[in-house]
């Protein structure tokens, strides 16, 4: 089982794996799933799910990975409304027999089955389908899920088990959380109290014994801090970054970040609190004006400075964000300054920037916007 924050790549991981692994794998979300008889899907159709991945090839679908996305959806529910907890309870319980090891028969229909070679199947039944029969015991299952709400029980727990002064230690604690300046403080307590995760907290949480007696191995994942987001916004082959870079070059614009409005962008990411997922929504909006703008306009090179992403982060809805445009003609102003934005201590790039801006007139909007002028906050030390 892997638990952590929403936005921490556990669907990514998993799908990494299925591409990288040579097994077949099937990610099935937990959410649909309810009980034999009941509107939604049957706790079995994940098994169905990996034979499609597994073309219908049993002695493949037997030796493959299914992950459980979403797990905690189905915890149980303690609402009084319900008679019978059919999504919740009810699945987990389905889940047993499956996890543990037991033979099910899987319908396809078979014409499609006979085209992906279906030979090992148990026999065609009637209606045009086919029965395989699969036995699930070497099935590697993973369930994965946020459990948001989880970090308070442990942390609940913890504080029972210090005896005696307990009321007085947790006060503290909040105090301490509430006071603490920056937000990441509380990120890394909330990680440290998830990495003492018991199966005791599984059961309060709502997960059935049985089922948490079957998964043997939990593993919590961090969430992901500011450097980790800025790594996540620069190196990956289809980094978000690259991507707008990649998009705006079709365009004959090219688009460059200097390294502090990165660490600004991964800043401002952090706050939001759904990991890497903010990163998308921040880009698109941050972008939305040179989106418009930049493109078949004889704007060719933009940078988007540190200065310009705070502007963003504290603007009203009547102000504009300002990146520094640059025409054809001003492609020595725009490497000279972007080298400028990234290598310079603070000081000195201040009194750069006020001899460069004699020079430098930028061809749209009058002149350089003077909130882009100012030096960032926090330097950079490489080039992008
Ligand atoms: N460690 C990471 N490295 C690169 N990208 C990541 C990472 N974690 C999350 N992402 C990005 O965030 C998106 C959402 O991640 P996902 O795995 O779906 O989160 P969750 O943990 O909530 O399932 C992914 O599509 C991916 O682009
Ligand atoms: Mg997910």
């Amino acid at each position: 089982m892997m638990l952590g924050p929403t936005g921490t790549g556990k669907t990514l991981l998993m799908r990494t794996i299925a591409k990288l692994l040579e097994v077949p794998l099937a990610i099935t979300d937990c959410t649909p799933l309810t009980q034999a008889g009941y509107v939604g899907e049957d706790a079995d159709s994940c098994i169905q799910r990996l034979l499609v991945n597994a073309d219908y090839d049993v002695a493949r679908a037997e030796m493959g990975i299914v992950v459980l996305d979403e797990c905690d959806k189905i915890a149980r529910q303690t609402s009084p409304h319900h008679g019978r907890d059919v999504s919740g309870e009810g699945v987990q319980q389905a889940l047993l027999q499956i996890i543990e090891g037991t033979t099910l028969n899987i319908q396809a229909k078979a014409d499609r089955a006979r085209t992906y070679g279906g030979s090992n199947s148990s026999g065609a039944s009637a209606g045009g389908k086919e029965t395989f029969t699969i036995d699930t015991s070497n099935i590697l299952f993973i369930l994965s899920g946020a459990f948001v709400g989880l970090d308070k029980v442990i942390r609940n727990r913890v504080s029972k088990n210090s005896m005696g002064f307990n009321a007085i230690i947790r006060e503290d604690e909040e105090e301490q959380l509430a006071q603490s300046p920056r937000a990441t403080t509380n990120e890394l307590e909330k990680r440290s109290v998830l990495e003492q995760v018991e199966t005791q907290d599984l059961a309060t949480y709502g997960l059935i014994p049985e089922l948490i007696g079957r998964v043997p191995i939990v593993c919590t994942l961090s969430g992901l801090t500011e450097s980790d987001l800025l790594r996540v916004l620069t190196e990956p082959k289809n980094a978000l970054v690259r991507q707008y870079e990649h998009t705006f070059r079709m365009f004959g614009v090219e688009l460059k970040f200097t390294d502090g409005a990165l660490r600004a962008i991964a800043r401002l990411a952090v706050k939001q609190g759904t990991g890497a997922r903010a990163l998308k929504g921040i880009m698109s909006r941050l972008l939305m004006n040179v989106n418009f703008e930049a493109p078949e306009s004889s704007t060719r090179y933009v940078i988007i400075t540190e200065k310009v992403v705070e502007t963003f982060q504290a603007r009203r809805e009547a102000d504009r964000v300002l990146p520094l445009y640059y025409s054809r003609g001003q492609s020595n102003y725009f490497h000279t300054d972007l080298a400028k934005e990234n290598e310079t201590e603070p000081e000195e790039k201040k009194r750069a920037e006020d001899v460069a801006g004699l020079a430098c007139r930028p061809r749209r909007r009058g002149g350089r916007s003077p909130r882009a002028d100012s030096a960032g906050r926090r330097r950079a030390h490489n080039r992008i």
